[in-house]
């Protein structure tokens, strides 16, 4: 009989216990996380000059701030904008808009849809992590780019505030056996999960966001631990006193830290070669990403 693999237990999906998108505080919770990340990856993609019909795929959009900002920046286009759960995409509107129920896990597209395809903080948190860099870049068009980021908690381990280093600990530890999370290694890892993708022009940026008592950054790490605390408590990882005496330290007037880095990995899918007319001998060509698991 097969054994299973520790990446294959049963786990509860995203939003369907840890943060429940039934919870009332779900929506504050996507808009402040989206709030402290959009500037430094619209800041990215900025960069980039995408034809003006440019289609788009974001996976796991969640509140949909970065697919709208993209359908406004390419009305000419077509943005793409997936989750498993869509009860916060629906209600955006944008004629450049389209929105998916689609798993990134399972469900594919035609290979060489897409000229961007962008996840942010969606593949940190599925155990079949490693295999999906591959399976997203078979959806570029040649010239395409890929763009994946994630947070990694290494700032929170160097703290001076020691309780952000053992709340830091204790969200890394909750995440990885609640959900099969990796909010450590993986993003700590970029780019070398594009490397051997045969894509170029290969980068990545890192931004720790300042944490204060009011500032989005901080009001999404308060929320999102504030959801966290039942299971930390569940599994012995910290009690819910010193859970509420941690949050009661976040929320202090004049706190400021930094506990997680965002780190952006991208590449791009190599453009279409035209054939050499000066040799009849036939050209290397690398491995495309297209020809991938779609
Ligand atoms: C932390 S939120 C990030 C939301 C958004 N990308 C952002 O950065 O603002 C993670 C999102 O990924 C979605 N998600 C989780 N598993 C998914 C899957 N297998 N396929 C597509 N989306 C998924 C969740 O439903 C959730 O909306």
């Amino acid at each position: 009989m097969r054994k299973e693999a520790p990446e294959e237990r049963e786990l509860p999906a995203y939003g369907e216990e840890v943060f429940a998108f039934a919870h009332p505080a779900q929506t504050d919770r996507l808009d402040a996380l989206a709030g402290s990340c959009d500037p430094a990856t619209t800041g990215d993609l900025a960069r980039w000059d995408l034809p003006a019909d440019a289609r788009c795929l974001e996976i796991g959009a969640g509140a949909g701030t970065l697919a709208l900002w993209l359908a406004r920046r390419h009305p000419e286009g077509e943005v793409t904008a997936t989750d498993t759960d869509l009860r916060f995409l629906t209600g955006l509107r944008h004629p450049a808009l389209r929105v998916l129920r689609h798993d990134v896990r399972t469900d594919g597209f035609p290979p060489g849809t897409f000229d961007l395809v962008v996840a942010r903080s969606v593949l940190c948190h599925l155990p079949e992590r490693a295999a999906l860099p591959g399976r997203m870049a078979s959806w570029l068009k040649p010239g395409g780019r890929l763009y994946i980021e994630d947070p990694s908690f290494f700032p929170a381990s160097s703290s001076p505030d020691p309780v952000v280093r053992r709340l830091g600990t204790a969200v890394t530890t909750t995440l990885a056996t609640t959900l099969g999370s990796d909010v450590s290694a993986w993003a700590r890892s970029f780019p070398a999960p594009l490397r051997g993708l045969g894509l170029v022009e290969v980068g990545m940026r890192v931004h720790c966001p300042t944490l204060t008592a009011t500032n989005a950054a901080g009001r999404a790490w308060a929320l999102s631990i504030a959801d966290l605390l039942p299971a930390m408590a569940r599994t012995g990882v910290l009690a819910e006193a010193d859970g509420a005496e941690a949050l009661t330290h976040l929320r202090r007037p004049g706190f400021v830290d930094t506990a997680h880095a965002m780190v952006a990995m991208w590449g791009v899918r190599p453009p279409a070669q035209r054939p050499d007319r000066t040799t009849h001998r036939p050209k290397q060509t690398a491995q495309q990403p297209g020809q991938g698991p779609a």
